[in-house]
């Protein structure tokens, strides 16, 4: 018996003015599971990561998340109830410590859910937590604006995990490294998958998404056009056609 789902979205929509960005977009996430989210340039991605994380919102449908409707909620609601996402272009406080960016936002959303500033003490234990998850505690008094971009996509990804969420949305992770940082970041969202956190992988690295995602979803022009198990989905003529092809 499948358990019920812990992301459901259901006929999201999302237009720009005139211009059509999703149509109709329908996928679940399992608690725990990994999901390969992938699609050409402009497909909707990063779209979507933005209205299910609340930076946008949907134009149709309905998006629910470990039994609660997100219609509505502002990004820190849905953070709260444990929704996680990376942005695709880190933009760290640069002139601040490397904790000091996570504790800096961790206390923004704490004050914005209940009035009340969490303690210090609880705020540096959980922050320096997040760092040890991604391997940056050593790091953590460095200026983040001297981080390599393998440092500023771990600390990212560090953000994004302080608030111990269920469902982590990594966009593009490992856009721009080397090989052996993209195989760090993979082993990195492998671990933190291990910790029972559900990941949400967005890659064009195809190497990295096939090792890792369980399922595919395959968007194209806003639209769904494949999901299903990994390997079977990039056998589909219709995914190769439109994707891989290239
Ligand atoms: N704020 C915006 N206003 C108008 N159009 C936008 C906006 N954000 C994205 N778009 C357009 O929506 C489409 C989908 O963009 P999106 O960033 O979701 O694609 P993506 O799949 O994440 O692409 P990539 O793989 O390049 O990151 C693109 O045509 C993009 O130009
Ligand atoms: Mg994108």
């Amino acid at each position: 018996m499948n358990p019920s789902p812990l992301l459901r979205v259901q006929d999201m929509g999302k237009r720009f003015g005139g211009f059509v960005v999703l149509d109709g977009i329908d996928f679940e996430v399992y608690p725990g599971e990994r999901l390969g989210l992938i699609g050409p340039n402009g497909s909707g991605k990063s779209t979507t990561v933005n209205c299910l994380s609340g930076v946008l919102s949907h134009d149709t449908g309905q998006i629910r998340f470990d039994g609660q409707l997100l219609d509505g909620l502002k990004p820190h609601q849905r953070a709260y109830a444990g929704l996680a996402r990376s942005f695709q272009i880190p933009r760290p406080f640069a002139r601040l410590s490397v904790l000091k960016n996570i504790k800096v936002p961790m206390m923004f959303a704490a004050e914005q859910r209940s009035g009340q500033r969490l303690r210090e003490t609880a705020l540096d234990d959980q922050a320096r937590q997040a760092l040890q998850q991604v391997g940056l505690l050593a790091k953590a008094d460095l200026l983040a604006g001297s981080l390599t971009q393998i440092d500023l996509r771990k600390l990212e990804l560090a953000r994004a995990i302080a608030a111990q969420p269920k469902l982590l949305i990594a966009d593009e992770s490992m856009a721009g490294l080397a090989t052996s940082e993209t195989d760090e970041i993979l082993a990195l969202l492998f671990q933190l998958n291990s910790q029972g956190i559900a990941v949400i992988m967005i890659e064009h690295i195809m190497r990295a998404v096939s090792a890792f995602s369980q399922r595919l979803v395959v968007l194209a022009a806003g639209k769904k056009i494949a999901d299903g198990p990994t390997q079977e989905v990039l056998r589909d003529p219709l995914v190769e056609r439109i994707y891989l092809g290239d």
